[in-house]
């Protein structure tokens, strides 16, 4: 058997892309195949159609090693791969809570004609437990090789502005296997990760699926857990970021993923609980993680309470206050804004009729073609001309270096609201800023 399997990658956003490029860096040959005929050219001439440290490198050199190009052709794609990752998008659907497989379905049929020979095809998007059985079964009946296409599970679980150390360096790999044979094809399809001793779990493809969405639902818990903290802070003048700092000491609970504020966006986190609690209550177990809508209305809350509080500063009213909002993307290192909470709330301060400002350092673009009625600044200090209050939405490190006496400078009224617990408090008191933190007195 091939101990280097040759690699095709369905679908180049944001996994797809790094897990083909890493995947050519890490030795293999690989092709890319993607629908939209503009992204193949772009990631061809060497640029990635997104905002991902270090990923632009990694494509240049993977296009030099003569080892990676992109296509549109599925045909092409079932005549060279060994392996086939599938990893398209799973969002939400418009009008329900459950995931759409539009893409993945349409992926797997599209590849299914062009399987001659025996291969494997390894699901990487997030599905809801149950779909890789179905997808398996779709192959059988519609691949020329028949029960020789075996289909896996391989859960990702790379974190935006973390991308390329993700996927080289993983925390864990999980395989969902039906056979030994699969196994086998998937370790060699992974052989330099799993070279430098990273652990691997093998299951079943249902477990394999679940893994993911109990890892994200875990990590949202954890935000709003700490958030929720922050409600009962309000409440009482407690301090949630001391709060935080003594729970992480223990090593049980732990300081990751426990930093209050403004809560959870992007594309992967608010759609995944909710997928995965509709999908439980088709499965007759909704009760079990009925706390994620809990968790869920938490997290909504944040953004609400982060306007109110914006509110509060400007002396009960917004209208006609102009508002300087730093950050735009869901994350720092980020140019995504998927549900990003900075978003909404500028957003909601604008329909209150405050003249928001925004500056972000990757996401500018996307915010100007989803929020085009918001105005958009050069920088944080121009964002903050004549502020009568800031609103720091996305902890971008340049914002943390923000130097309080040069912005106090530029403002009508030295008011801050630090939705992401980013400012060192005390600083921004000392250079005469009014400081404001959701659960923080
Ligand atoms: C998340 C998971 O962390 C990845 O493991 C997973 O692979 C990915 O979803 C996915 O399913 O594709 P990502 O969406 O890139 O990754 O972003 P995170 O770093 O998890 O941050 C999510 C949100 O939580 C951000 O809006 C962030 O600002 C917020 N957050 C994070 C907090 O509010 N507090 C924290 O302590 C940590």
């Amino acid at each position: 058997m091939d101990s280097r399997p040759r690699i095709t990658v369905i679908g180049t956003g944001y996994l797809g892309a790094t897990h083909a490029i890493c995947m050519a860096v890490m030795g293999y040959e690989v092709v890319g195949v993607d629908v939209d005929p503009a992204k193949v050219d772009r990631l061809n001439s060497g640029e990635v159609p997104f905002f991902e440290p270090g990923l632009p490198e990694q494509l240049a050199k993977a296009l030099a090693s003569g080892r990676l190009r992109f296509t549109t052709s599925f045909r092409e794609a079932g005549e060279f791969g060994d392996v086939h990752f599938i990893c398209v998008g799973t969002p939400q659907q418009p009008d329900s809570e459950a995931a759409d497989l539009t893409y993945v379905d349409a992926a797997v049929t599209a590849l299914a004609a062009h399987l001659h020979r025996r291969a494997l095809v390894v699901g990487k998007s997030t599905v809801p437990v149950g779909t890789a059985a179905r997808l398996a079964a779709l192959l059988t009946s519609l691949a020329p090789a028949g029960e020789r296409v075996e289909l896996a599970w391989n859960p990702e679980f790379l974190r935006e502005g973390f991308a390329v150390d993700d996927t080289m360096r993983p925390d864990r790999l999980v395989f969902g296997v039906t056979s030994a044979w699969s196994e086998q094809r998937l370790r060699a399809a992974f052989a330099p990760v799993l070279a430098q001793g990273v652990p691997v779990k093998v299951t079943d493809l249902q477990t394999a699926e679940l893994v993911k969405v109990a890892a994200n639902s875990f990590l949202a818990t954890k935000i709003s857990y700490i958030n929720a903290m922050a409600e009962v802070c309000e409440a009482t003048g407690a301090d949630v970021h001391d709060l935080a700092e003594a729970l992480a000491y223990d090593e049980r609970i732990g300081g990751k993923f426990l930093r209050p504020g403004l809560g959870f966006g992007g594309g992967c986190l608010p759609k995944d609980i909710r997928a995965f609690a509709h999908r439980a209550e088709e499965l007759g177990v909704g009760q079990a993680v009925g706390f994620l809508r809990e968790i869920d209305g938490i997290n909504r809350r944040r953004r609400a309470r982060t306007v109110d509080l914006v509110v509060e500063l400007c002396g009960g009213d917004v209208a006609g206050k102009r508002i300087a909002a730093l950050g735009a993307a869901f994350k720092p290192n980020s140019d995504d804004i998927r549900d990003a909470p900075a978003l909404d709330v500028a957003g909601t301060l604008q329909a209150m009729g405050a003249d928001v400002r925004v500056f972000d350092p990757a996401a500018m673009g996307n915010a100007a073609k989803a929020y085009p009625g918001l105005t958009y600044a050069t920088s944080a200090l121009d964002a903050a001309r004549d502020a009568d209050a800031v609103v720091l939405l996305t902890e971008w490190t340049e914002f943390r270096q923000i130097e309080p006496s040069a912005m106090a400078a530029v403002v009508t009224s030295a008011r801050i609201v630090d939705g992401r617990h980013a400012l060192d408090r005390a600083t921004w008191r000392a250079a005469g800023w009014e400081y404001r933190a959701l659960g923080r007195p």
